[in-house]
């Protein structure tokens, strides 16, 4: 596989594809009105497509002018270390230097699931120990 053959589509993903892949690469499952909901919701998803069948995604939340926020970046574990993260990720960056309000800065954050730092790291990200997070039963 070469990096010309991953076609990179905005906002084509399907909530029943979202949460597959979610539960192929071990994140909870979420009901699939939920899922499609999360989409809607968010600024942008990336489907990436090899041959025509989706192997990974990636999406960001948001303002959508000062704060951009990584969310599920995925990869299928059959096509993992293959480059396809980071073609996501970059396209994701651009995408949020492209709409940015400021003109001068902006702000990517996200949480890097445990054992994942280093994918984010060398994406010029800095992991940083103040992030912060609570979870909630419901
Ligand atoms: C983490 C993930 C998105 C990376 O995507 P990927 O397509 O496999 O990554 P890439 O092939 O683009 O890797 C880019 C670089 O990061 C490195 N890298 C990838 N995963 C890594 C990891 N878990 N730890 C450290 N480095 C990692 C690669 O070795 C590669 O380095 P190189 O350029 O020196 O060879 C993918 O493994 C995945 O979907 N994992 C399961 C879901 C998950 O946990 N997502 C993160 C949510 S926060």
């Amino acid at each position: 596989m070469t990096q010309d053959q991953i076609v990179l589509k905005e906002n084509i993903l399907q909530p029943e594809d979202f949460v597959r892949l979610r539960i192929a690469t071990g994140f909870a499952a979420v009901p699939v009105e939920h899922a499609k909901r999360a989409l809607e919701g968010g600024l942008i998803n990336v489907s990436a497509l090899l041959d025509g069948q989706l192997v990974g995604m990636g999406r960001m939340v948001g303002d959508g002018a000062m704060y951009w926020y990584l969310q599920e970046i995925i990869i299928l574990p059959e096509y993992q270390k293959m480059g396809i993260g980071t073609k996501i990720v970059n396209y994701l960056i651009d995408y949020a230097v492209e709409h940015s309000a400021t003109g001068t800065f902006t702000t990517i954050g996200g949480v890097s699931a445990k054992g994942k730092e280093g994918f984010y790291s060398k994406l010029g990200f800095d992991i940083i120990p103040n992030g912060i997070k609570k979870m909630i039963e419901i």
